[in-house]
């Protein structure tokens, strides 16, 4: 079964009393414990794709099957359950709370919840930890580099164990040193089992997933495995996915 399942998706924006098609006819499907990328100029419609992916916003037309579900058919309350439920952001711009420890920060999705669990700082430690961070619990925004910041947003990203880890050109904002320790936090994210669906614009970024989607004017121009993906690093989710 696949965990995404996009079937004929297109998006419509009105602008100034135009419609303006951003995707058309878009269909795709990404099983659990895949790593995809999707590439693509600026303007190709990367960014919609994934906010309709995400749950963050509704396509125009086709239907969006997530984990078993139609979203669709669901209520703005019940989309956004399954999108706290199912999925973690990470974004170009990593908005943290300045001034604010990284535990502090990587805690606050918790904090949102209806009943804020009691292991809360543990949990947040524990994600911290997963992303190498485990030395920098007490430390704010300020006092880490790009990359060790971008590490707290994946944390606080993965707070609610989520399936799914959604990133919109995660090294947009970083040097390239810190970029690859990035793109070395989700290689071993995914050997650790999450579905990874990651959008750039760099060719450099793309080629670490197993499978690349280019879109073009958006439409899906090609949906290719990436030959040079390290098999060996494959881990148990991995297999089946053919
Ligand atoms: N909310 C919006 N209203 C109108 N047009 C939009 C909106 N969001 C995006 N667009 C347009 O849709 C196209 C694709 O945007 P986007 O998905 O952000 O592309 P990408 O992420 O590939 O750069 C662009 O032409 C953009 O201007
Ligand atoms: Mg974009």
């Amino acid at each position: 079964m696949s965990l995404i399942e996009l079937r004929s998706i297109g998006k419509t924006y009105q602008s100034a009393g135009l419609d303006v098609e951003v995707l058309k006819n878009v269909s795709l499907r990404i099983k659990e414990g895949e790593y995809v990328s999707i590439i693509g100029p600026s303007g190709a419609g990367k960014s919609t794709l994934m906010t309709i992916m995400g749950c963050l916003g509704l396509p125009s037309q086709g239907i969006y099957i997530l984990d078993g579900e139609e979203v669709g058919q669901v209520s703005d309350r019940e989309l956004s359950r399954i999108r706290n439920e199912k999925i973690g952001f990470v974004f170009q711009a990593f908005h943290l709370l300045p001034g604010v420890t990284a535990i502090d920060n990587v805690m606050m999705p918790l904090l949102y919840s209806d009943k804020v669990p009691k292991d809360a700082k543990q949990r947040a430690q524990a994600v911290l930890e997963k992303v190498m961070l485990g030395h920098r619990l007490t430390h704010t925004p300020g006092q880490l580099s790009g990359g060790e910041q971008q590490r707290v947003t994946i944390a606080r990203s993965l707070i609610n164990n989520p399936k799914i880890l959604l990133a919109d050109e995660p090294t947009g904002n970083l040097d390239s040193k810190n970029g690859v320790e990035i793109m070395k936090t989700f290689d071993r994210l995914n050997q650790e089992g999450t579905t990874i669906i990651l959008i750039t614009h760099d060719q450099e970024v793309a080629l670490h997933a197993q499978r690349i989607l280019t879109i073009k004017d958006g439409q899906i121009e090609s949906d290719q495995w990436n030959e040079n993906f390290q098999k060996s690093q494959a881990g148990p989710a991995r297999s089946g996915v053919e």
